[in-house]
């Protein structure tokens, strides 16, 4: 059976730059408390309708494939992890098509999975390689959150932490057992689907959309961030090792831990759990915020555009995010 190597990674940001002081003009915050319980300085805001959603995972696709030496032509699928694609629907990986010059009609999956987005899509092109199915995958994690968040006080403590970005990897066959993805796990527990979720429109409303919004407080994401925090430092350690044991490794066989961009205060908790120094854990968020499904793809793309991240170091990856849901990879890169 073959093994999925990543053959290149790509990142694309709008330019649009907005401090922590620029929210200090729309909400009672500010720029001490933002730094201090979050790590965040700025994040970027798209340029919509421009920046669209798949535009931006387009031009990180685009970025990707070049870094592969992969033409646009023989990708044969692409999976595209996002909570907020272009249009209710269809969804984002369709509307990628016409920014693309893919050959034919390729299929095209979009996976909900929040900020576990872009791990649960690296396991769903790691069986698509493995059972023959597919051999020029495209996984692409892309956001535009900055139009859905609620810029007053009341949304302050999530209108702060979200950015937009997007992040993508090119997905192909290896006859190599030591390369590549070696090892996943991924989990999901709805029970708490409602500590961090945007309700509306919501299809069990009737009818679904009102001519007035009764309350425009459902259309905003919601979160409870102490819970998420909470488990969030407990999933992100657990899955880890979960995935390490199932090929035999431990934490400090790594190279690089690349988290899921939630929160500083997150991501060092979760190095010093698991023993990791700080150089081998790749941070970012100080610069872009969360940007929830792309958030790793941005990371990882960066930290190889920087000289960081090299070819044969072994590198775990972790998410958790709405739903609850949670996962890892560790990949042989
Ligand atoms: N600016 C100033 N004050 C604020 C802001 C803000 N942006 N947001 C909230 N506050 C206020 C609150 O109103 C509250 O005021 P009060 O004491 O008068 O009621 C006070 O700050 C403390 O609020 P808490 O919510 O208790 O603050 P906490 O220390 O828990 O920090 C935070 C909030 C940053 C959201 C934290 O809970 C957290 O990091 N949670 C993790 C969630 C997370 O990272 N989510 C990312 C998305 S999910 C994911 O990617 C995994």
């Amino acid at each position: 059976m073959k093994n999925s190597r990543i053959a290149g990674l790509g990142h694309y940001v709008p330019s649009r730059v907005v401090t922590n002081q620029e929210l200090e003009t729309m909400m009672e915050t500010t720029d001490a408390w933002i730094t201090e319980r979050t790590g965040i300085k700025e994040r970027h805001w798209a340029n919509v309708p421009e920046e669209s959603t798949s535009y931006m995972g387009a031009q990180a696709a685009k970025a990707a494939l070049i870094q592969a030496g992969i033409p646009e032509g023989e990708v044969d699928c692409v999976i595209f992890a996002t909570l907020s694609s272009d249009y209710f629907f269809p969804g984002a990986a369709c509307t990628l098509q016409p920014h693309m010059n893919f050959s034919g009609n390729i299929p095209a999956y979009d996976i909900r999975m929040q900020c576990s987005g872009f791990v649960y899509g690296l396991q769903m092109a790691d069986a698509f390689i493995k059972s023959g199915m597919y051999s020029r995958i495209l996984l692409i994690g892309a956001e535009v959150q900055s139009t859905s968040l609620n810029k007053s006080t009341a949304g302050r403590d999530t209108a702060v932490i979200f950015g937009d970005g997007a992040g993508a990897a090119v997905i192909i066959p290896t006859d190599d057992p030591d390369n590549g993805i070696l090892a996943h796990a991924v989990h999901a527990e709805g029970k708490y689907a409602k500590e961090l979720w945007c309700e509306g429109p919501s299809p069990l409303d009737n009818p679904r959309v009102k001519p007035v919004l009764d309350d425009v407080n459902r259309y905003y994401p919601y979160m409870n961030g102490r819970y998420v925090f909470k488990h969030a430092v407990t999933r992100f350690p657990e899955v880890l090792k979960e995935t390490l044991d199932k090929i035999g490794k431990t934490p400090a066989d790594l190279d690089w831990f690349i988290p899921h961009q939630a929160n500083l205060r997150i991501t060092e908790a979760v190095g010093q759990g698991l023993g990791l120094s700080p150089e081998k854990v790749i941070s970012n968020i100080h610069k872009y915020g969360n940007t929830t499904a792309a958030s790793i793809p941005i990371a990882w793309s960066e930290a190889i555009s920087d000289g960081r991240i090299k070819r044969g170091d072994l590198i775990g990856l972790a998410a958790f995010g709405a739903g609850f849901t949670w996962g890892s990879a560790v990949i042989r890169f």
